[in-house]
């Protein structure tokens, strides 16, 4: 093992009050991590909380170089009876051991990563507000941990659980949103590691996001590698489009091809949708479709999903041959609707019926 935890690390989370008012995006820490070994022949230590900490490691260390790291990110909701709940922790469990494996690293079982979530959310839950915009984002990750430039996998592996306080992605208002179709960068192909949650996958995207916000816009469109022709995903979101108006309209997503990541919301999304009485498709769009069907008002909303992001409505689209705008550009009604039903169900005020809210606290 070549890892070893010194000194506290830096967090932004207000360690006199604990509770974090103002929170940001991804820098509000909360005070404590979880840490667990995996080794050849032993398998997984126990967990071990201590406060949050930087890590010492070897410059050599395998994950470092070959990017053999898988990540999770989900959240945690103050209920409004005060309680705490984590959202689909067994689904993002499963999800992590897919990511795991794909990287040729070791799964850690469902009920460990659970057991372990739990526990971070009981020692941090006191960071949280009441503010029901704000949330706990819980990031699991794994790495490779072997003093090693053999470009092989490594044999030795840390998973770590770290947590902080989440306010809205987009800011504090639910305001729509404009894209770039980007048709210079590809997120994934056929065969790579689109369809899981590897580190690998988001350096690359970097450039295309900075492209979109010097184009003005929040967000990038992913086109298929193959052929630039097939709408993917939205940054690090799943995207769904709304045909129709009211009772009748359907609500559709690109179809997982194996190059797009099984998003929990997405899956979330269609079962919502067809709880409040909508049709739902799964399909190949194409750019040109999409353009076509949004010019005819075929297409009345577009919105973005993701633990992030929440329900995120898409109002414009920039593209190198025109640029267009979705509906009358504002928030639409299916859209609202939606985020309504899983920010209810996220609260716990509505019908739990899969038991997606899993209660974690002793409060
Ligand atoms: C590339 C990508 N697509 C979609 C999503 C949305 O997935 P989820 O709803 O599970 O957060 C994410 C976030 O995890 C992502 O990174």
């Amino acid at each position: 093992m070549t890892i070893s935890i010194d000194a506290p690390a830096e967090t932004t989370a207000a360690r006199e009050s604990r509770v974090v008012l103002d929170p940001g995006h991804g820098e509000a820490f909360t005070e404590h991590m979880i840490s667990m070994d995996w080794t050849e022949g032993e398998g997984w230590s126990a967990p071990e909380i201590t406060p949050l900490r930087n890590l010492s490691i070897h410059p050599g260390m395998i994950g470092l170089h070959y990017g053999q790291v898988a990540f999770e990110g989900l959240k945690a909701h103050r209920r409004a009876d005060g309680a705490m709940g984590v959202w689909r922790s067994g689904d993002h469990a499963l999800r992590f051991q897919r990511s795991c494996r794909r990287l040729a690293m070791p799964e850690l079982p469902a009920e460990a990563f659970v057991a372990a979530i739990d526990q971070l959310i009981d020692a941090d839950e006191g960071s949280l507000s009441t503010d029901p915009s704000h949330s706990i984002y819980i990031r699991p990750m794994m790495f490779g941990t072997d003093t090693s430039l053999m470009l092989r996998p490594s044999r030795s592996y840390r998973f770590l659980l770290m947590a902080f306080v989440a306010g809205g992605f987009f800011g504090e208002d639910v305001e729509s949103v404009s894209v770039l179709v980007s048709h210079e960068y590809s997120r994934a192909f056929p065969g790579g590691t689109g369809n899981v949650k590897v580190a690998g996958n988001y350096a690359p995207s970097f450039l295309a996001q900075r492209e979109a916000e010097a184009a003005g816009c929040q967000q990038v469109v992913w086109l298929d590698a193959l052929e630039g022709r097939y709408l993917e995903e939205m940054g690090g979101m799943n995207m769904f489009l709304v045909r129709g108006r009211g009772a009748d309209a359907e609500v559709v997503t690109p179809q997982l091809t194996g190059t797009l990541l099984p998003g929990i919301t997405r899956d979330t999304m269609l079962t919502l949708a067809r709880r409040l009485g909508y049709r739902t498709g799964e399909e190949r769009i194409s750019l040109e479709q999409w353009r076509a069907e949004c010019a005819s008002g075929t297409i009345s909303e577009v919105f973005a999903c993701g633990t992030a992001a929440v329900v995120t409505p898409v109002g414009r689209v920039h593209d190198r041959d025109g640029d267009w705008t979705i509906g009358d550009g504002t928030p639409g009604e299916v859209t609202m609707a939606l985020r309504k039903g899983l920010t209810d169900l996220h609260h716990g005020v509505a019908d739990d019926p899969n038991g997606w809210l899993h209660a974690c606290t002793r409060s």
